[in-house]
């Protein structure tokens, strides 16, 4: 089976009311963690790949990765490039086999992520590629106190509406108080469901919608990650009620990075605090994979509610 794109998997996710879960990728074991877990669970599934990721891992062993994990789960698997910053990264994308990349141009001016945006839109499809874009910038909800910097900040949904009828783009990154990494919510978490509805009442029934930032944190990772020598204090993420909340609502991509990457340091850490004369990696990455794998299933099962629809 080839690599797919998003078209189909959106449009039943939004029938069905559940979510496909896009995971960050940079090695082996972090791909086969997820697909593992993904394969037992019979889901689609994403696989995202970063600027940074590109860099660390190189494009092309990413790809033959994700090839190898299609051959081996008979999964529809969408290869994904995640917050591409301008169109010479995501034409690079393309032509090496992705099937989808999102520009990430919410950095500048409206009107200039819209040409930008565009600009992207028009080369991906012609060689039928997909294209996710971002309005607005993640940020902390408690920098919505000051409602002006909130609406500056979090996606407006007129321009919304007015972004993916002028870029044709095929989903929306919105921002509505995620933000990426361990440290989302200074006090008690927060999510701008109501500007969510706006934005998906306003956009075609239906429309694709995609939640970045979305890593709930597990606390009892954090814990295991300090008790052996980590220093996570405070790390919060994005509670599994307001996920499950977002997919039931309609969001049809929900974006996971944070909690992998917390999971393989508090696993490896583990290893090396009980075992320190260890020093076969194998010793350490397998425990890792397995426990991206668990937490993997779990998004999967109790959060995202797409097991058994691939
Ligand atoms: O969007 C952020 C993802 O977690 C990727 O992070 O740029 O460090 O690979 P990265
Ligand atoms: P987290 O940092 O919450 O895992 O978000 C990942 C993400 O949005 C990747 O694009
Ligand atoms: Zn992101």
């Amino acid at each position: 089976m080839p690599l797919v794109g998003t078209k189909e998997m959106f449009a039943r996710a939004n029938k069905e009311g559940y979510a496909v879960g896009a995971f960050n990728v940079n090695d082996m074991e972090i791909v086969q963690g997820i697909v593992d877990a993904a394969k037992e669970e019979k889901a689609p599934l994403i696989l995202q790949v970063s600027a940074g990721a590109r860099k660390y891992a190189r494009q092309g062993y990413l790809i033959h990765l994700v090839q190898a994990a299609i051959e081996d789960s008979g999964l529809p698997i969408v290869l994904h490039l995640d917050h591409g910053e301008d169109f010479e990264i995501c034409k690079a994308c393309v032509d090496g086999g992705f099937s989808s990349v999102m520009i990430d141009a919410s950095r500048l001016p409206f009107e200039e992520n819209i040409a930008e945006t565009k600009k992207v839109v028009d080369y991906a499809h012609s060689k039928g590629v997909v294209v996710e874009a971002e309005l607005g910038k993640l940020a902390g909800i408690e920098d919505a106190v000051n409602v002006t910097a909130a609406d500056a900040k979090f996606t407006n949904p007129d321009q919304a509406v007015e972004f993916v009828s002028k870029t044709g783009i095929d989903s929306l990154a919105v921002a509505i108080g995620t933000s990426h990494g361990a440290y989302k919510f200074k006090g008690e978490a927060r999510l701008d469901f109501e500007r969510l509805q706006q934005i998906m009442d306003k956009l075609p029934k239906g429309y694709p919608l995609v939640l970045h930032g979305a890593s709930s944190v597990p606390q009892e990772l954090v814990a295991k990650c300090n008790q052996y020598g980590g220093k996570m204090p405070g790390a919060q993420g994005v509670p599994e009620d307001f996920l499950r909340k977002a997919a039931g609502m309609g969001v049809a991509k929900i974006n996971i990075d944070s909690d992998l990457r917390l999971a393989m340091t508090a696993t490896i850490r583990e290893v090396f605090s009980k075992t320190p004369e260890e020093f076969d990696p194998r010793k350490y990455l397998g425990p890792a994979r397995d426990a991206i794998k668990a937490v993997v299933k779990n998004k999967i099962k109790n959060v995202l509610g797409c097991s058994g629809k691939a």
